[in-house]
């Protein structure tokens, strides 16, 4: 095939190729056109013999950049090269995308005519792995046959810029390959000289478009599931719409903070149902949005940021016609259990996104990445990546017995995870009838910070105290726990073990066990500065639980979806909020927490052999509003103070006075 305009485009390229003083550093780069006559008199004969898509990668040159370095491997050196894609062939090639195998820890700086494919269009790029890049702003290329020849349609010159490693002077750093990286395209092995390579791809004949159906993964259960679905799609920007639905009944989020990664530069033009609390477009308007999306008024843009934080609405956002009204929106970051409130397991919001070169076609949607959803005391998540799935199917609007479909849809599965050690946020203790004294919670059970632990032991276990210390917050207990062990003649350290730094603590109370049967009392502390509401606590006993009686001042549940073992306790109707901490009622008195209990009862009929003093009678999980607690070590024993002295007496008869008294 003839193309005489691409021939003179060649030329005129070799030209200035060969023309140019390629003297580096001192070193003149021996010039491989020169031994290679056949090149510099005419343009590459494969060009003529390419019915396909042509592409060349042309070394211009390079030049020592500071600092000056010794050390060969480690001087940076700054270069320029070429490369071009010609579409020399009968097929239209859409969207083309080159790959170019950099191999000298390139940085890329700057590129004409192209974007790298991935990092959103910023600079400098690594791209040492090799990378891919594809037009901008054009992104087909036409035929010769379409276009009369006409170069600047069927032909692109990208010039590159960067930055390498290494390489002794005469060295020619060229990339390891370059190929057509577009999907049914094949690229046999380059032709390499010295300074340049080039390659004809054809059309692979084998290759089978995937088709439409079952290409799709099936959705996947977990505890936590989102949808991104894309509901409409236009040049340049699309409509999605983000379902998180609650699956676990032990799972909930208070005040939800969700984020996740934008891979190829997309910025959130405007929401309905949800907001990211940070305002600012100063990302666009510095960034590549501005250079690329020159006509959108970016004052009108909700978030830019590469990592935006989105969160719920409020409330009395949901009838709001401009920011709201988008079915399951606008529950103030709340998502309960379904057994709680069906309709407030799952929440919607949706958002308008903007995308930037080379993506500009409708068909081109990518999700972001790297979600993570986060609330205020609540179950922690882990997420996996979005996975393509078949499109969601929504009733039609107008109420016809009709669907419609999603363009494209993703699921983001996120499951709980046990906090770590040392890492949870809330924590139980232990007592029991028949003990003098408590079992605390864990030794920085919720974390301690290096600050902290100038004072205090962070790996010590916890001392025990009389249970009447429970009550007050840990910077009041000290006292208490000296006192307790001064009287059972125990070591007191130099340095006390540290607090839990729990904001919400439970304790678990044995209160008696007779032959038929025995009862526990659960008490839960907020010692935070933020109510609660819509509280549950779930418990799992593991040989106790099939004799639960009944609950007196919860709403119990005792058999949940999915999980074994496990009551679920949530407040009675009127008490669904634990309060937060209050200051005590004089100044000098110690602060007050919020508090919840109850007495659950158990029956022995179906448990004969229960072991209640051995630890059958103490849970061994407790969750509460999903996260679980970090429980202590061992459980309270008779026999630790086992001659009960008359201020023991009075230690256990104030405890149960104080602690009945929020009964
Ligand atoms: C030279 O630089 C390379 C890459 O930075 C480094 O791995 C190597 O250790 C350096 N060699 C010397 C002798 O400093
Ligand atoms: C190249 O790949 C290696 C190994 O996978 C990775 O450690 C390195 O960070 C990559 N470099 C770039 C520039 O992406
Ligand atoms: C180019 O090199 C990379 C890395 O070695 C290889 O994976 C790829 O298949 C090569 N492409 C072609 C067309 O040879
Ligand atoms: C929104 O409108 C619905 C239906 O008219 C109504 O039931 C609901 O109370 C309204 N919500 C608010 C926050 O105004
Ligand atoms: C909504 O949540 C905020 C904190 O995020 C809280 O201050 C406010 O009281 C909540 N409003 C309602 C109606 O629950
Ligand atoms: C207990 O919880 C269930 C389920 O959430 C609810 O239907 C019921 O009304 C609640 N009962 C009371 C007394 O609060
Ligand atoms: C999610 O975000 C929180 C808060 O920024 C962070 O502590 C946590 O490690 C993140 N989780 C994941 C899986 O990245
Ligand atoms: C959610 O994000 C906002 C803004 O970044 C922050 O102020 C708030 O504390 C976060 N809430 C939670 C529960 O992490
Ligand atoms: C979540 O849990 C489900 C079922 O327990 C499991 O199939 C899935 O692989 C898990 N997903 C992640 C991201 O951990
Ligand atoms: C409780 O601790 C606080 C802070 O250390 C202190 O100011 C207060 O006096 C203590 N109250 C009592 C009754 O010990
Ligand atoms: C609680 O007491 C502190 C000082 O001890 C004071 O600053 C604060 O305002 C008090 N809070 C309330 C709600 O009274």
């Amino acid at each position: 095939m003839k193309v005489p305009g691409v021939k003179l485009l060649f030329l005129a390229f070799i030209f200035i190729h060969i023309r140019r003083p390629r003297v580096c550093n001192g070193d003149t780069i021996a010039d491989d056109y020169a031994d290679d006559d056949t090149k510099t008199s005419s343009p590459p004969p494969e060009i003529d013999n390419c019915n396909g898509v042509f592409l060349s990668y042309a070394f211009t040159s390079r030049t020592k950049s500071l600092p000056l370095l010794k050390n060969v491997s480690a001087q940076p050196w700054t270069f320029d090269a070429m490369a071009t894609i010609l579409n020399a062939g009968t097929i239209e090639l859409k969207e083309w995308k080159m790959y170019i195998g950099f191999q000298h820890k390139e940085i890329l700086v700057s590129l004409t005519n192209a974007v790298i494919v991935g990092s959103g269009g910023d600079f400098p790029a690594a791209v040492g792995n090799g990378t891919t890049i594809a037009g901008s702003p054009n992104t087909d290329l036409k035929t010769s046959i379409d276009t009369a020849g006409d170069y600047s349609q069927i032909a692109v010159q990208i010039l590159i810029k960067g930055s390498m490693f290494g390489m002794s002077a005469k060295a020619v750093p060229m990339p390891k390959n370059i190929s057509l990286a577009n999907d049914g395209w094949k690229c046999p092995k380059n032709t390499k000289y010295k300074t340049y390579m080039h390659v004809c791809c054809k059309k692979d004949k084998k290759y089978k478009a995937k088709s439409i159906d079952s290409q799709y993964m099936t959705r996947q259960n977990g505890d936590l599931t989102f949808m991104y679905d894309v509901l409409k799609s236009y040049e340049g920007s699309y409509e999605a719409q983000v379902t998180m639905d609650n699956n676990s009944p032990i799972g909930k989020l208070d005040r939800w903070n969700l984020t996740w990664e934008w891979m190829r530069g997309e910025f959130i033009y405007s929401m309905k149902g949800a907001y990211t609390p940070r305002m600012d477009y100063s990302d666009c308007v510095y960034g590549l949005a501005a250079k690329y999306l020159s006509s959108i008024d970016f004052t009108q843009v909700m978030n830019c940021q590469k990592r935006p934080t989105i969160t719920d609405l409020p409330l009395v956002k949901a009838n709001d016609t401009k920011i709201g009204k988008v079915p399951y929106c606008c529950k103030n970051g709340t998502l309960l259990p379904e057994l709680m409130d069906p309709s407030k397991a799952r929440a919607i919001f949706q958002l308008r996104v903007y995308k930037l070169p080379p993506d500009i076609s409708q068909k081109v949607l990518y999700p972001p990445q790297r979600w993570n959803i986060t609330g205020y005391l609540n179950a922690q998540y882990t997420c996996g990546s979005p996975i393509r799935v078949d499109p969601t199917e929504f009733p039609e609007s107008t109420g016809l017995d009709a669907k419609t479909y999603a363009i494209a849809s993703w699921q983001v599965v996120c499951n709980i995870t046990k906090p770590e050690k040392k890492k949870s946020r809330c924590c139980v203790s232990f007592t029991a009838y028949y003990s003098d004294y408590a079992v605390p919670c864990p030794t920085c059970a919720c974390g301690c910070d290096d600050t902290d632990t100038n004072k205090c032991n962070p790996d010590r276990t916890a001392m025990v105290i009389p249970p009447d210390a429970l009550l007050v917050p840990a910077e009041n207990r000290t006292k208490k726990a000296k006192a307790y062990a001064k009287l059972k003649h125990k070591e007191i350290p130099r340095k006390l073990p540290c607090p839990d730094n729990c904001g919400v603590s439970i304790n678990w109370h044995v209160s008696s066990n007779h032959k038929s049967g025995w009862t526990a009392r659960l008490t839960v502390f907020n010692w935070g500065d933020l109510p609660f509401v819509d509280w549950f606590i779930a418990v799992e006993l593991k040989r106790a639980y099939k004799g639960f009686e009944n609950v007196y001042s919860f709403n119990g549940t005792k058999t949940l979806k999915n999980i074994k073992n496990t009551l679920f306790f949530q407040g009675l109707k009127g008490l669904e909020y634990l309060i937060e901490e209050k200051n005590g009622s004089k100044p000098s008195d110690p602060k007050v927490p919020g508090k919840q209990q109850s007495v659950i009862s158990f029956t022995k009929k179906n448990t004969p052999n229960i072991q209640i003093e051995e630890g059958d009678g103490f849970p061994s999980k407790v969750y509460f509003n999903g996260e679980e607690c970090a429980l202590p070590a061992s459980f309270p024993n008779s026999g630790h103070g086992s001659r009960v002295s008359i201020t023991t007496f009075l230690f256990i008869s104030i405890a149960t006075f104080l602690l009945n008294r929020f009964n």
